[in-house]
């Protein structure tokens, strides 16, 4: 029903993920293979692309007016996929999840504050927090069995009295774990003990892969509800990341009163209406089409851990129970990064994401985006057996 395998061109298309190899890599080469930056090389589902085409159809495109269904839509596809309820007058629209967490720092906090996070993690949490003028406190994660874990009693240890918020990534990226009740809970309870506010970056809570639950932070920690901002968006499940859309909601009136100030005195309170028509169009007829994209990624995540750990012996994936970005660790091939990345750049002409890009723990790393069409991958795949053959020849 979903032709996943169709390779559409997207050189010369604006797609930063294609149009920007050469100037973020150095890769020149014209038959280079984008794997960085997550979005993913599929048509969307096709309610977007005839929402859309309706609206290109009436060729009129002036302002956008009454989120309410926006909303709705909104609300709905988390009850169906999540079991979480959210009142629709809990939810701000902002213009991505980034300028969420941008947005949601200067209402809340205060410059030199200080924002808590998990590395190796998501790189523009680091971003908005230092253009913001705030201070990252890394609490970095340990890994066990294959996942990783938070270790709340060495965060514990490092807090200050200017620790005002945590921005968790749930499902983790990179990584793709996907954090238990029992996990989430244990956070939510030491932000309450600690007075912190907790904001759960879930964008990734669609992309679980089958045998693991994405369960929402506000679904895990009711009690702490009052601390909690959930940010979630249609723009990563769907692919539509050029949309720029997000939604951050909080059952917390006084929070939710303080962003939208935020977002009115930015000039942010108006919205694009292509995002919010393709957005909307996404979560009210996308269903079908996430539940064929899962397993195609699920196959395609399997043939690249299989593949790159047979390549370059050593290399280790992550078990990845959720997102399209694979977490190779390197470390256990005896190659310096540096070595590693020349190989995969230079020798298989492939761009993957540079893990010391994450923060603390990703040094020895490079992130996968595997959200490709299979023929685009089986060539990715290819180039990097190449890249590693040497090492396997003494074998
Ligand atoms: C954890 C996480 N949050 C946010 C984003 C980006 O969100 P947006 O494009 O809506 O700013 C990404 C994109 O990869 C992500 O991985």
């Amino acid at each position: 029903m979903f032709d996943f395998d169709r390779v559409i061109q997207r050189r010369g298309t604006h797609s930063s993920k294609w149009d920007n190899i050469a100037k973020l890599s150095g890769i020149t080469a014209p038959d280079a293979i984008p794997m960085w930056v997550a979005d993913m090389d599929f048509a969307a589902p096709p309610g977007v692309t005839a929402a859309l085409a309706a609206e290109v159809e009436r060729g009129t495109h002036g302002y956008y007016a009454d989120t309410g269904t926006w909303a709705e839509a909104l609300a709905n596809w988390m009850a169906r996929r999540h079991g979480l309820k959210v009142d629709p007058a809990w939810v701000s629209p902002t213009p991505g999840i980034v300028s969420g967490l941008g947005l949601i720092l200067q209402a809340l906090t205060e410059p030199g504050d200080d924002v808590v996070v998990f590395p190796p993690v998501y790189h523009a949490f680091r971003r908005i927090i230092v253009a913001n003028q705030r201070r990252i406190l890394d609490a970095e994660l340990t890994e066990a069995n294959g996942r990783y874990a938070m270790d709340l009693d060495a965060l514990a240890a490092k807090l200050t009295p200017r620790t005002k918020i945590v921005f968790l990534c749930s499902p983790h990226n990179p990584g793709g774990t996907v954090w238990s009740p029992a996990e989430l809970k244990a956070l939510a309870t030491f932000c309450a003990e600690h007075d912190l506010i907790l904001v759960s970056d879930e964008i990734h809570c669609d992309l679980v892969f089958p045998g693991a639950r994405h369960t929402p932070t506000l679904t895990a920690a009711p009690e702490c509800a009052d601390r909690i901002i959930t940010c979630v968006a249609a723009t990563k499940t769907f692919n539509l990341a050029g949309a720029h859309v997000g939604a951050c909601f909080t059952s917390n009136a006084d929070f939710k009163k303080r962003l939208d100030a935020r977002i009115m005195a930015t000039g942010l309170a108006s919205y694009n209406s292509f995002g919010m028509i393709a957005t909307e169009a996404a979560w009210r007829t996308g269903e079908a089409w996430l539940d064929a994209l899962i397993p195609y990624l699920a196959r395609n995540r399997d043939l690249l851990h299989a593949r790159i750990e047979a390549a370059a012996p050593g290399a280790r994936a992550m078990k990845l129970d959720a997102t399209y970005l694979a977490w190779i660790d390197f470390a256990g091939t005896g190659l310096a990064p540096e070595e590693v990345s020349r190989r995969v750049k230079q020798g298989a002409r492939i761009f993957p994401s540079p893990g010391e890009q994450f923060g603390p723990g990703g040094e020895t790393r490079l992130r996968f985006n595997f959200a490709t069409p299979r023929p685009i991958l089986e060539e990715a795949l290819g180039r990097l057996d190449e890249a590693f053959r040497d090492l396997r020849s003494g074998r």
